[in-house]
């Protein structure tokens, strides 16, 4: 049967209970990380995104795609406490859905963490090239710094493929940040903002927020008239891109079991990071808008360093500058963070049989998976050389709205099928936080482009072949035999009894 392979929660668990962690972060440390994990790209640039498809009511949007994250977020703890085990969404899809389904969401992941990573990357470009035109008088050619669909198309974004491909080099020596590294890193984006907002909120008038919604409340398919091509619009459609500036939070669910208390402890990290990034993201895009206008077509719609941009704009050149030095040593621990993340789960993809062993071999100095990496790197570096960020953030936004819901109705299986189970923490009001945490990531990803839906449905029919041709045939689990591994390669793999 196409839905009989189930993995079982007992031999996922058994490498969970291998590997315990000592339980030391506490609410704070949670919400730092959380913290570290979600500013990024998604504030620094996808503002102009917002401004272009909402107007000032992209202050809506941020609000509409915090509560999806809030809701998201306490169905993820659940399963990231219950299942601490490596592969997030993809893993716990195994053990309530199956290896078919499962397939489709590490599939999906691959938008959710490696297109993210091109997001952000060229992002990170964006700021470092009007950054070498301020301070340098270096003026690069489009040629060089942008993709062929970008609306102002070059040839290749030499600099966003650069910064992919260093990220691609530092975790295969085996970069980890630790606490303190990312309390600096916090502590450099909140100050760049903190800086934005001091000087911005003064100069706000509050006429720039007129009309308000020029677009209207739904996506909807417009001609720009600027740039002539076809871009979606509304309310609606500003949130389920600027939900980008959200994702990152997993960080924390994930951090589940080495956490103090999880049952307190993570609800406040999730929604302690989650309610400071969205009061700071409301306050920006306040500053953004009041200070040079936000409506769609305008300059801060068109800008590629969006903050640094409004700062130049208002005479604030110097902090302009400051702002951009700030994203150029800060993103790329976002770039980090989500190429790790994906090749863990093409890692453990690999351990289950389902994608080519090759995947799952360590560096013999470094003990990284260094191929899975490498290839990781390149795609990441592929499509930040080619794409834009705004249609990148939103391919990777549908590949994580399509694993959020997943997890969401996952949650409310294992409850019925696995009530007994120990869960560190149980999301509360389950069956009224998991439907509407489903039903938002729902609506947010029929707000994005046709465009983007396409890019989803398309991907996915690629997975499937894949799927058909080579994993099904391959799956340890359709074998008959599941295996226990750690990512450490000295722990050796355990048998669990095959099922049945
Ligand atoms: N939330 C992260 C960002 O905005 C992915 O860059």
């Amino acid at each position: 049967m196409i839905f009989g392979r189930v993995k079982p929660l007992d031999a996922i668990l058994a490498t969970a209970e291998k590997k315990s962690l000592t339980r030391t972060l506490g609410a704070l440390q949670l919400t730092m990380l959380g913290i570290g994990a979600i500013i990024g790209t998604g504030i620094f640039v996808l503002t102009a995104e917002a401004a272009n498809k909402a107007g000032p009511a992209m202050m809506i949007s941020f609000v509409i795609a915090a509560v999806v994250c809030a809701l998201a977020a306490l169905c993820y703890s659940e399963l990231a406490s219950m299942v601490p085990v490596s592969g997030s969404a993809y893993t716990y899809s195994y053990a309530t859905f199956g290896e078919i389904v499962a397939w489709i969401v590490g599939w999906a992941l691959v938008l959710e963490y490696a297109i993210a990573a091109s997001a952000v990357s060229v992002g990170w470009s964006g700021y470092m090239v009007k950054l070498a035109e301020e301070i340098f008088s270096i003026t690069i050619p489009n040629t060089f710094v942008k993709g062929p669909f970008d609306d102002d198309p070059g040839l290749i974004n030499i600099p966003a493929m650069l910064i992919g491909l260093v990220c691609m080099a530092l975790l295969i020596v085996g970069t980890k940040e630790s606490a303190r590294f990312n309390a600096v890193l916090v502590a450099i984006k909140v100050s760049a903002l903190a800086l934005f907002l001091v000087l911005a909120l003064p100069a706000i008038d509050a006429a720039n927020f007129e009309p308000f919604s020029p677009n209207g409340f739904f996506a909807k398919e417009v001609i720009d008239p600027i740039t002539n091509n076809m871009v979606t619009v509304g309310v609606a459609a500003a949130a389920a891109s600027i939900f980008f500036a959200y994702v990152g939070f997993d960080a924390v669910s994930t951090a589940a079991e080495e956490t103090i208390n999880p049952q307190r402890n993570i609800p406040i990290g999730l929604i302690g990071s989650l309610g400071f990034c969205t009061i700071i993201y409301l306050l920006v895009a306040a500053g953004a808008i009041g200070t040079i206008g936000a409506q769609p077509g305008g300059s801060l719609a068109q800008s590629d360093d969006a903050l640094a941009f409004v700062l130049r704009e208002i005479g604030q050149g110097w902090a302009g500058d400051l702002v951009a030095i700030a994203a150029g040593i800060a993103l790329p621990s976002v770039i980090l963070m989500m190429m790790f993340g994906q090749t863990r789960i093409f890692f453990v993809m690999a351990r289950d049989g389902l994608l080519p062993d090759v995947f799952s071999r360590l560096h013999p100095k470094y003990g990284t998976p260094h191929v899975v990496t490498m290839c990781t790197g390149v795609f990441v570096a592929l499509f930040a050389a080619l794409f834009p960020v705004g249609k990148l953030a939103d391919i990777s936004n549908s590949g994580t709205l399509f694993a959020f819901f997943t997890v969401a109705v996952g949650v409310m299986i294992l409850r019925r099928t696995d009530p007994t189970r120990h869960r560190p923490f149980r999301t509360p009001m389950v069956w009224l936080i998991c439907p509407l945490a489903a039903a938002g990531c729902v609506f947010l990803f029929f707000q994005l482009s046709g465009y983007t839906e396409l890019m989803f449905l398309g991907w996915t029919v690629i997975g499937l072949v894949v799927y058909f041709s080579y994993s099904r045939s391959r799956s340890h689990v359709g074998r008959g035999s599941i295996e226990v591994h750690e990512l450490d390669p000295d722990v050796p793999p355990t048998s669990v009894p095959p099922i049945n």
